[in-house]
């Protein structure tokens, strides 16, 4: 039996257009699908779209049009874009669909029925930009440090509680010791220690209903109130598994997702699990963010970068290297169009196009017959650690410096002034290196891949197709 993979991707608000941050992790998420794929397991890899609450609501209003008529146009604009970047997702989830709607009940009415939610009062300062009551102490200038733009707003209604509290002591442990039956892992080691020393400074009980945000699946016991939208959309990584009848895919390998949704997906959705008596998801791996040639992206400054802008300039797998050699795993990184094209041209170009066409010239000219072999993965300790590390461009870097010593060798040896005999003898091993980078390469970018490989079958080299044209400057 295949060792089984489920990952995940964070479900998108729809009342955003995808950009590059988005893009960033869909496309780790499938490059990691791909690289489990290629290791022999079966894979479940799932996005999707956020879409009840009072934003998404608001937008609608915008428009003129129906929440539900609003989300099945932007949803589309995400399910959409991810296969044009050759992003091979099994499902998209989202949350309007009705069965996920009727599952999420169903697990509330089990923690309702243990006594773990309970009815209170609730006052507090509310950013409808996040969707969520804000800590006083997360106020900046008594505003939200993610929408400074946006007044807060004082709340207060009687809400349903989820008893989070109670699971505090529980969470702390399956954190930090692997032999605890909940244990996950939280990675990189920065966040999972900013998470425990959250933990251990007190966590309140969390309102998880909304008396006045109607756009939303009513809360099944008190129809006056709907459910908290972050309690709603957590939940689809465990109704997904059900709604596409994957139930054995349960606990998922791995949620991705960035520092912005960091408390969310390591503490609250591993307390609704516990309460729910469903076994928890066994890693958490938290990404940073990218800026834009060193500013925050954001639509008011216009810098925003999206997957169709990169996809026209750089083609599928030039957008799909540029954005997994810049993946931000572990600190902020910052991109941009010019950047980009740098890169391209540096890396592309230059580099892996130009040493794959210089093979394929000097195979051609001297005829020389190459071996038919298949070229199966081979691991790649350095590599494998990147893989592991979800250290994309670390994993990449480690390619590239095959990329470049080839490059060196063929100046060395001046390949090009050697005649037929000597080509037959050095050509081989060169080749056989390149068939190699194209299998290591294949997870990020697969068409590119597959174009190596098949132009260097054999036994004849006929080909010499240019792989990354060169871009010049505008
Ligand atoms: N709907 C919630 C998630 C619910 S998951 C149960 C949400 N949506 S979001 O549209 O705001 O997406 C947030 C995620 O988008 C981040 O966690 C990250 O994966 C990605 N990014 C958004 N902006 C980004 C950057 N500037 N840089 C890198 N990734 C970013 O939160």
């Amino acid at each position: 039996m295949a060792k089984k993979f489920y990952i995940t991707t964070p479900i998108y608000y729809v009342n955003d257009k995808p950009h590059i941050g988005h893009t960033c992790t869909t496309l780790a998420a499938d490059i990691l699908a791909r690289y489990h794929k290629l290791k022999g397991e079966e894979v479940f890899f799932l996005t999707g779209t956020d879409e009840h609450g009072a934003k998404v609501a608001e937008a609608a209003a915008a428009e003129g049009i129906s929440p539900k008529e609003f989300c099945d146009k932007v949803s589309q604009t995400f399910s959409q874009i991810w296969p044009k970047l050759d992003i091979q997702y099994d499902f998209f989830i989202r949350t309007t669909n009705p069965e996920h709607e009727k599952i999420v009940q169903e697990v509330l009415t089990k923690i309702y029925q243990k006594g773990d939610i309970y009815k209170a009062k609730y006052e507090g300062a509310y950013c409808v930009g996040c969707e969520k009551f804000i800590n006083e102490g997360d106020l900046v200038n008594g505003r939200c440090p993610l929408h400074p733009n946006q007044p807060i707003e004082i709340q207060s209604e009687e809400n349903w509680f989820f008893r989070l509290s109670k699971y505090v002591p529980t969470l702390i442990e399956a954190i930090e010791k692997e032999n605890h039956p909940y244990h996950y892992e939280i990675a990189p080691e920065s966040k999972k220690n900013e998470v425990l020393a959250k933990l251990k400074a007190g966590v309140k009980d969390l309102s998880i209903s909304r008396a006045q945000v109607t756009w939303g699946i009513p809360v099944p016991w008190d129809e006056t109130q709907t459910i908290y939208v972050w309690v709603d959309a957590l939940l689809n990584y465990y109704t997904a598994t059900r709604i596409t009848g994957r139930e054995n895919f349960w606990p998922a390998d791995l949620h991705l997702i960035a520092k912005d949704i960091l408390w969310f997906h390591t503490v609250i959705w591993e307390a609704l699990l516990l309460a729910a008596d469903l076994p928890l998801p066994k890693k958490i791996f938290i990404h940073n963010f990218y800026s834009v040639d060193g500013q925050k992206m954001s639509k008011s400054l216009g810098n925003v970068i999206s997957p169709e802008d990169l996809r026209e300039k750089f083609g599928v797998d030039g957008s799909r290297y540029l954005i997994a050699s810049s993946f931000p795993a572990f600190a902020d990184a910052d991109v941009g169009l010019s950047k980009f094209r740098e890169k391209y041209n540096s890396d592309l170009a230059d580099g892996l196009g130009n040493l794959v066409s210089r093979i394929a010239g000097l195979a051609k000219r001297s005829e020389i017959t190459i071996s038919n072999q298949e070229t199966t993965f081979v691991e790649e300790k350095l590599f494998e650690q990147k893989m592991n590390e979800f250290d994309l461009s670390g994993a990449l870097a480690v390619v590239w410096e095959k990329v470049n010593q080839l490059n060196k060798k063929i100046n060395e040896l001046k390949l090009w002034t050697k005649k037929k005999e000597d080509l037959e003898k050095d050509l081989p091993t060169f080749i056989e290196e390149l068939r190699k980078i194209a299998v290591l390469l294949s997870p990020f970018m697969p068409t590119t891949s597959q174009k190596i490989l098949e132009q260097f079958k054999g036994p004849k080299i006929t080909k010499q197709t240019l792989l990354f044209p060169k871009i010049i400057e505008e």
